[in-house]
């Protein structure tokens, strides 16, 4: 049986969400917008956290089981990669949350299974590092601990499939604007009269959607399409040089399109502006930022 019929099923059970949308709205509740929750993104790293911070219990937890394999017993060594790895799973977990508390839908849904799994997984590796200690102590072989590792990689393999198909199957975390290209020459896309004065306005270039801002003399261009999960900046609010995400917040700054504040992780591709003869044209600019910008909006 191919894996993705047990993803598109998982996708479609709505019974899910009767425990999914109450638990979301009480992470929402626990990590609103702010400097917390943008730290358990990766706001500041420009690249989703939480990828980077599952690499240590992953690594500790199969390096233990190898160690057992190769000793053939259990070891105060890999009693402790096992305890280090459950460790590193809390920050590795408040990540997740924190991106999991921006889904809905089937994305929602797959992500409930996953928690899930990681936490059977967590408590499998929990029971492994306590019955290796009193194993140690009682002068055992912990092949009690060792068997529990080994399920726990077993139930963290599942959780890691689903993991995958969160993000590349149904993109979240992934930059919305990774394959979205505007116009490299110069392209009509409005009359200078039909961009309000301190308003914003979308418009299309080719296949790429637009938003306009005009702030005196000045005409900024961005993708519309936010950056994090793909919300229509034109529906935010434009104040102080940044637009603001009408979905889940993120600020963007106007004239480089970097993160101002997240949860956004990745920057909007910007674009050149003039007006010609009373139209606007736009190109897309060679750079794109990707970073946060540290100082905010000058
Ligand atoms: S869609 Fe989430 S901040 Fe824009």
């Amino acid at each position: 049986m191919r894996l993705t019929r047990l993803t598109d099923w998982l996708e479609a059970q709505r019974d899910i969400d009767c425990v999914g949308q109450p638990l979301n709205g009480v992470v929402q509740r626990l990590l609103p917008a702010g400097p917390v929750k943008n730290a358990l993104t990766g706001t500041w790293l420009g690249h989703p956290l939480h990828p980077v911070l599952v690499m240590v219990p992953i690594g500790s937890w199969t390096s233990a089981s190898l160690i057992d394999v190769a000793v053939g017993r259990s070891t105060t060594a890999a009693r402790r990669l096992i305890g280090l790895g459950v460790v590193a799973a809390v920050p590795s977990a408040l990540s997740g949350l924190a991106d999991w508390s921006d889904t809905g839908g089937s994305e929602q849904r797959v992500g409930v299974a996953h928690a899930t799994l990681n936490t059977v997984a967590l408590a499998l590796y929990s029971a492994s590092w306590w019955s290796r200690r009193r194993a140690e102590a009682a002068g055992g072989a912990g092949t009690a601990g060792a068997v529990l590792a080994l399920a726990g990689m077993a139930v963290a393999t599942g959780a890691g499939y689903l993991g995958g198909h969160l993000i590349y199957a149904q993109g979240v975390g992934v930059d919305t604007n990774a394959f979205h290209s505007g116009p490299d020459d110069w392209t009509t896309v409005a009359a200078i009269d039909d961009l309000p004065d301190e308003g914003a306005l979308a418009v299309t270039a080719g296949n790429a959607r637009l938003l306009l801002v005009g702030q005196g003399a000045q005409i900024w261009a961005l993708e519309n399409r936010c950056s994090h999960r793909g919300a229509p900046l034109s529906d935010g609010t434009v104040e102080d040089g940044c637009v603001t995400c009408p979905w889940h917040g993120s600020r963007f700054d106007l004239r480089t399109g970097e993160v101002v504040a997240g949860p956004a992780t990745v920057g909007q591709p910007v674009y050149e502006t003039k007006v010609v003869a009373g139209q606007i044209q736009v190109r897309r600019q060679e750079e794109r930022s990707l970073r946060t910008n540290p100082d905010g909006p000058g």
